[in-house]
């Protein structure tokens, strides 16, 4: 069954370098969901590391950190039906070399080093990333009069 969902969204830096932070953005809207919060921030090594904490042992992990923390990064959360399945749908698979033309990935990447923008993988994930990248708390939708979007 689907249900109403929030899910943390992230342009990385090369995606706010290249200037596709408005396509982004525009897919979301577009395909229905609602944009709960958003903010672009020059994280520090520290806060990247607390994001990408389960792959603390991985060989790539430095050069991670040290990608995501070389520029700003568009930190949103999107809402709606099955919000943290759809996104990664739209985003792609995270090897762009696998990502199907349509994907932003698969439009826009070819380097998993280099992909774009990052999406919560499970709903669990999600809620941990909203409240990491946005301890203010996010706007919260009703869906009074929202009916077809949710
Ligand atoms: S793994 O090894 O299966 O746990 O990794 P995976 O789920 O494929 O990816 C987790 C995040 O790590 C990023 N990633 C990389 N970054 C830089 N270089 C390399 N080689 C690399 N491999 C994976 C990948 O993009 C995922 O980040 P997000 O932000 O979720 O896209």
């Amino acid at each position: 069954m689907s249900v109403t969902e929030r899910t943390y969204i992230m342009v990385k830096p090369d995606g706010v370098q290249r200037g596709i932070v408005g396509d982004i953005i525009s897919r979301f809207e577009k395909r229905g969901f609602k944009l709960s919060a958003l903010k672009l921030v020059h994280a520090t090594p520290e806060h990247l590391e607390q994001h990408y904490i389960d792959l603390k042992g991985k060989p790539f992990f430095p050069g991670l950190i040290k990608y995501m923390a070389s520029g700003p990064v568009v930190a949103m959360v999107w809402t709606g039906l099955d919000a943290v399945k759809t996104g990664r749908v739209m985003l792609g698979a995270t090897n762009p070399l696998a990502s199907s033309p349509g994907t932003i990935r698969g439009d826009y990447a070819l380097a998993v080093g280099r992909n774009i923008c990052h999406g919560s993988d499970s709903v669990e994930n999600a809620e941990k990333e909203i409240q990491l990248w946005f301890p203010e708390g996010v706007v919260q939708y009703t869906n009074d009069n929202e009916k077809w979007v949710f």
